[in-house]
């Protein structure tokens, strides 16, 4: 049987992409392998969000590489976002043999296949309808308990600094029948949790084909596909990401209100916290429209756990611009938030239209402010837990200790506790008896 040893960079979209491309590869009879060693056939799946992002896959790259030099047999391949990106140009002298799309990994035996010293293959062909829906695939978790679903591919959004709308093309939406059978069929197999992925779950929008039968013009947005997938079982929970602040719609919060097995967290990207800068990023919102949505949230849903995304030092950003994102995360209070510099991506509109002009010690001081506001916002949340109870799915034993396992509350945080009774896949009810900045420790409840 021959073999393919896949890493993946980036978001959850793209480990679940590499889910598919295991399933689609193990269907032309190859098996997976965790040693380049032993591998036929080597992927990278890939990230272009960031610079650094790049960076590191040329470094892994030169890694590949090696491996060919020692068997040149072994079939090299970059597949997703930098595939996309930068097309023909990684196979410029011949530094990959394959380069393949995120719309094109059903085509990806065939290209293997077709693979020869003076033949490399790439396919970046991106498609208005593919959604892999009809594909189950290989899970990657370590678990057993949390999977990933795809609701959806691509976006239509445009933000000025992002490049996934080029390397993921349109938005569309997957039927959410196939998400529902999906969503059963790995809670038969002992999953409890699934994620659903989106890079904007609120525009999630199906409307069934005219020649449907019954379900003819039937539409189902993103509050119908949570309840739909809340139904399968009370023991089923249910998270998703990402959500996008002018698209959250009272009906979603209501969804969740409603459905307990539904967690109580969002992930709710601000990027900014000064109008000046959001409307420069093209995000669909202001300060202000942020604040009231996150002030909707908490009326209907009290405990919910929000975290973010933030962008520091983007093109024209001010001190002032810089302080307003500071204030908003002060008063927000975020759990935990991924902070990021901003990193000019070719191609966007930002980079055609704004330069890349806060300089990079200035980005760095910003960012470091923010990281350091945020650590302390999200202790305070951390502390405000202490004697709160709260009902965790066990994921496995912690980090530090077998005799402690740990697991994530419905907002998010992740629990720690002494527990050598239950397994991964359990529901357990602990107290919180203490804190740390990013974790809550734990003890059984009575
Ligand atoms: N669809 C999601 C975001 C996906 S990308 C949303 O709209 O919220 C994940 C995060 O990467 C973004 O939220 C943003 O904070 C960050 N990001 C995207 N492009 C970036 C860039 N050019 N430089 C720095 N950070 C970037
Ligand atoms: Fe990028 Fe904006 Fe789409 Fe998110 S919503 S993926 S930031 S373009
Ligand atoms: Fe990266 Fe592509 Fe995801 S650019 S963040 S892997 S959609």
């Amino acid at each position: 049987m021959k073999k393919i040893y896949i890493e993946t960079y980036g978001c959850q979209m793209n480990v679940n992409d590499s889910e598919v491309i295991l399933s689609i590869m193990e269907k032309a009879g190859y098996g997976r392998t965790e040693s380049i060693e032993e591998a036929d056939l080597i992927l990278a799946n890939t990230c272009s969000i960031r610079e650094n992002a790049e960076q590191r896959v040329w470094g892994r790259i030169d890694v590949f590489r090696l491996q060919k030099r020692k068997r040149p047999g072994v079939v090299i391949g970059i597949v997703g976002c930098m595939a996309e990106r930068l097309k023909d140009k990684l196979l410029d002298g011949r530094i990959v043999d394959l380069v393949a799309g995120p719309d094109s990994y059903r085509r990806l035996p065939a290209m293997v296949e077709a693979v020869s010293p003076d033949a490399p293959q790439i396919d970046v062909l991106l498609s208005r309808t593919e959604t892999y829906d009809d594909i189950v695939p290989v899970r990657m978790d370590r678990n057993g308990v949390s999977a990933y679903i795809s609701i959806m591919r691509g976006c239509n959004n445009c933000c000025s600094y992002c490049v996934v709308p080029y390397t993921r093309g349109v938005e569309r939406s997957r039927d959410p029948y196939t998400i529902v059978r999906e969503a059963e069929e790995v809670f038969a197999s002992g999953y409890r949790e699934v994620t659903l992925l989106g890079q904007n779950v609120d525009s999630y929008r199906w409307t069934a084909p005219a020649d449907c039968g019954d379900r003819n013009a039937e539409t189902v947005d993103f509050a119908a596909l949570l309840k739909m997938v809340a139904r399968i079982s009370p023991e089923l929970r249910i998270r998703f990401s990402t959500s996008y602040p002018s698209d959250i719609s009272d009906d979603v919060l209501f969804a969740m209100r409603d459905n307990p097995n539904i967690c109580r967290h969002i992930h709710f990207p601000v990027q900014s916290g000064s109008d000046a800068m959001l409307e420069k990023m093209r995000r669909k919102y202001t300060r202000a429209w942020y604040l009231e949505r996150v002030a909707r949230i908490r009326e209907i849903l009290p405990d919910c756990g929000l975290t973010t995304d933030v962008i520091a030092g983007f093109s024209g950003e001010t001190e002032q611009d810089h302080l307003d994102t500071l204030s908003l995360f002060e008063q927000v209070r975020f759990d935990a938030a991924f902070m990021f510099q901003y990193s000019e991506r070719p191609g966007t509109l930002a980079s055609r239209k704004y330069p890349d002009d806060v300089p990079p010690e200035v980005k760095t001081r910003r960012l470091n402010e923010i990281i350091e506001l945020q650590n302390r916002m999200g202790a305070l949340n951390y502390r405000e837990q202490i004697g709160r109870t709260h009902r965790v799915l066990v994921e496995g034993p912690s980090k530090k200790t077998d005799s402690e396992l740990c697991g994530r509350a419905g907002n998010y945080m992740m629990c720690v506790w002494p527990d050598r009774v239950h397994k991964p896949g359990d529901y357990v009810d602990v107290t919180v008896v203490d804190a740390t900045p990013a974790t809550l420790i734990c003890r059984l409840s009575d």
